[in-house]
C-alpha cells in the first residue's frame, strides 16, 4: 500500500508545483490536488515524474491519503477561492487538522478565517511565501502565522524547505497569532516597492542627469553590489541594464508604466489606518500610479515642455553621494516598515519578534540582502529597540550619509528629476529629528476655525485650552467635529 502523505497541497499552478517538488526533495510525501484534475496527471507525468508525490483526484481522495493530523496547504488564488475551499474541506476534517493558506491573502481575511476555524476545532495558518517560482522550488522565505498550537506540526516541513541564511538558519520562523504572517508578508512586499523605486530613481538620475549609458549603469550597480547595498534587487538591476537581444538593449524598449497587484497599496492603507508615517513606501505606490498614467503624462509634457538636462559630470564624488543617498533612504524605508509592524503588533497583540523577521527576509525573498543581518543584530542587541534609527550601526551611517542625500536631492530638485521616494526619506528624517515642528500653528488654526482646543508647552500634557481668536466671547470647544 502507498505510504500516506505528510501534507497535501491544493493548487498546481507554478508556485504550488514548485513547493511540492521542494517538499519532495526534502523527503516529505506530498499529496497533490487541483480543481482541474487533468493538471494532477499532467504534473505526475511531467515535473513530478519519478518522485514520491501522490496524486489525488477529489477532496475525499486527498483526505484519505493523508496522515493525521492532516495538513492541507492551499496554493490557490487569494480571495473568495480560499473561503470556498475552507468550506469544502471542513466537513471532511477532524479536530486538530490544519489548513494552511500559502497565498498572498489580506491579513484581515486571515484573522477572520483563523477565528472562524478555531470555533470549529480546526487549526489555521496563513503564511507568506516569498521568492517567486525559483524561491518556491529551491527555498522560499516563509512567514507563517495563525494558531500557534499548529506550528509544531508544520515546522519541520516549513523549515526544511525554506531558504537558509549563510549561517544555515532557516528563513522561516513563527511570526505570531491570527493574521501576523500575512501582515509581515504584506510589509515585505511594501518594502520591496520602496527598494525597487529607489533603484529606479537612482537609474533615472544617472541616465538623464549624468548621461550614462546602459553598460556604465550596469557596472555602477555591480560596484554597489559590493557595498552595504549588496542585495538581490541591485544584482538583477545590473543584469537587466546590460541585457541585449537581437534588437539591442531590452530595457530601452520597455514601456514605462508600472503594474501592481495591491500589496504595496495595502501596506500604505494600513499605515494610514494606524497613523504611521510610512512615507517612502506610500510614495513608491504613488510613483507606480503616476507611471501608469502614460497618456496624460505625455500630454502634460507637451504643455510644460520636455525637460532638457544640463548634464553633470559623473564624478566619483557624485556617484558616491548617490550610493550613500540610496543607503540612507533604504534605512529610512526599513525603519518606517518596522514602525508599522511595531504599531500593528501592539494593536493586534502579536508580540512580533523583529529580529526573526529580518532573519526570514535574509534569503529566499525579493528583498534579500546582507543589510538585513544588521537589522537582526540591532534587535539582538536590544530587543526593545524603539526605532531602528536609534541603533548605533544605523545612526552612524545616516549621519555620515546625510550631506550626500541633501546634495543629491538638491541636484534632482534643481534639474527636475523626479525622486519621490528618495526625497520623502529626507523629509521624513528632517521631521523625525526636529524637536519642534510647526504643528503649534496647525493646532491654532484648528482651534480658530473649529474650537478643537490645543495643549500648551508650559502645561502638563492632557490639559486642553481654547482661545477666543475673534473676540466672539464664546467658550465652546469642539467635541464632535474633527478636521
Ligand atoms: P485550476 O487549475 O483548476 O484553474 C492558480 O490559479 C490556482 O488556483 C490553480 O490551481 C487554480 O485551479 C486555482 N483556482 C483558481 N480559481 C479557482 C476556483 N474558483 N476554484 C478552485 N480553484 C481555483
Amino acid at each position: 500500500m502507498q505510504q500516506k502523505g505528510d501534507i497535501a497541497v491544493i493548487g498546481l499552478a507554478v508556485m504550488g508545483q514548485n513547493l511540492i517538488l521542494n517538499m519532495n526533495d526534502h523527503g516529505f510525501h506530498v499529496v497533490a490536488y487541483n480543481r482541474t484534475t487533468s493538471k494532477v496527471d499532467e504534473f505526475l507525468n511531467g515535473n513530478a515524474k519519478g518522485t514520491n508525490i501522490i496524486g489525488a483526484y477529489s477532496i475525499e481522495d486527498m483526505i484519505s491519503k493523508l496522515k493525521s493530523p492532516r495538513k492541507i496547504m492551499l496554493m490557490v488564488k487569494a480571495g473568495d477561492v480560499i473561503d470556498q475551499f475552507i468550506d469544502t474541506l471542513v466537513p471532511h476534517l477532524d479536530t486538530g487538522d490544519i489548513i494552511i493558506d500559502g497565498g498572498n491573502s489580506n491579513f484581515t481575511d486571515t484573522e477572520r478565517r483563523a477565528h472562524v476555524l478555531k470555533a470549529k476545532g480546526i487549526y489555521f495558518i496563513g503564511t507568506g511565501v516569498s521568492g517567486g517560482e525559483e524561491g518556491a522550488r529551491f527555498g522560499p522565505s516563509m512567514m507563517p502565522g495563525g494558531m500557534t498550537e499548529a506550528w509544531g506540526a508544520v515546522k519541520p516541513i516549513f523549515q526544511a524547505i525554506a531558504a537558509k541564511t549563510p549561517n544555515g538558519e532557516p528563513c522561516c520562523e513563527w511570526v505570531g497569532s491570527g493574521g501576523a504572517g500575512h501582515f509581515v508578508k504584506m510589509v515585505h512586499n511594501g518594502i520591496e516597492y520602496g527598494d525597487m523605486q529607489l533603484i529606479c530613481e537612482a537609474y533615472q538620475f544617472m541616465k538623464d542627469l549624468l548621461g550614462l549609458d546602459n553598460e556604465n549603469l550596469s557596472e555602477i550597480f555591480n560596484q554597489w553590489n559590493n557595498t552595504e547595498l549588496n542585495s538581490y534587487l541591485i544584482e538583477i538591476t545590473a543584469n537587466i541594464l546590460k541585457f541585449k537581444d537581437t534588437e539591442g538593449y531590452v530595457i530601452d524598449r520597455i514601456l514605462d508604466t508600472a503594474g501592481q497587484k495591491g500589496t504595496g497599496k495595502w501596506t500604505g492603507i494600513n499605515a494610514l489606518d494606524l497613523g504611521i508615517p510610512l512615507t517612502l513606501i506610500a510614495e513608491s505606490v504613488f510613483a507606480r500610479c503616476i507611471s501608469s498614467q502614460k497618456a496624460i503624462r505625455l500630454q502634460a509634457e507637451s504643455v510644460y515642455g520636455k525637460k532638457s538636462f544640463h548634464k553633470l559630470s559623473a564624478s566619483d564624488e557624485l556617484l558616491s553621494d548617490l550610493q550613500q543617498a540610496l543607503l540612507f533612504a533604504k534605512i529610512i524605508s526599513y525603519a518606517q516598515g518596522y514602525m508599522l509592524m511595531q504599531e500593528a503588533s501592539t494593536e493586534h497583540d502579536w508580540s512580533l519578534n523583529y529580529g526573526d523577521i529580518a532573519l526570514m527576509w535574509r534569503e529566499g525573498c525579493i528583498i534579500r540582502s546582507v543589510f538585513l543581518d544588521k537589522i537582526k543584530a540591532a534587535f539582538a542587541k536590544n530587543p526593545k529597540l524603539e526605532n531602528l534609527l536609534f541603533d548605533d550601526y544605523f545612526s552612524v551611517i545616516l549621519k555620515k550619509a546625510l550631506p550626500s542625500v541633501r546634495r543629491i536631492v538638491a541636484k534632482a530638485v534643481e534639474a527636475g528629476i523626479t525622486m519621490p521616494a528618495l526625497t520623502s526619506s529626507l523629509s521624513f528624517f528632517d521631521g523625525f529629528t526636529t524637536g519642534r515642528l510647526p504643528a503649534n500653528l496647525l493646532q491654532a488654526q484648528r482651534d480658530y476655525f473649529g474650537a478643537h482646543t490645543y495643549e500648551r508647552l508650559d502645561k502638563p500634557r492632557g490639559e486642553f485650552f481654547h482661545t477666543d481668536w475673534i473676540g466672539s466671547n464664546t467658550h465652546v470647544s469642539s467635541s464632535g467635529y474633527n478636521v
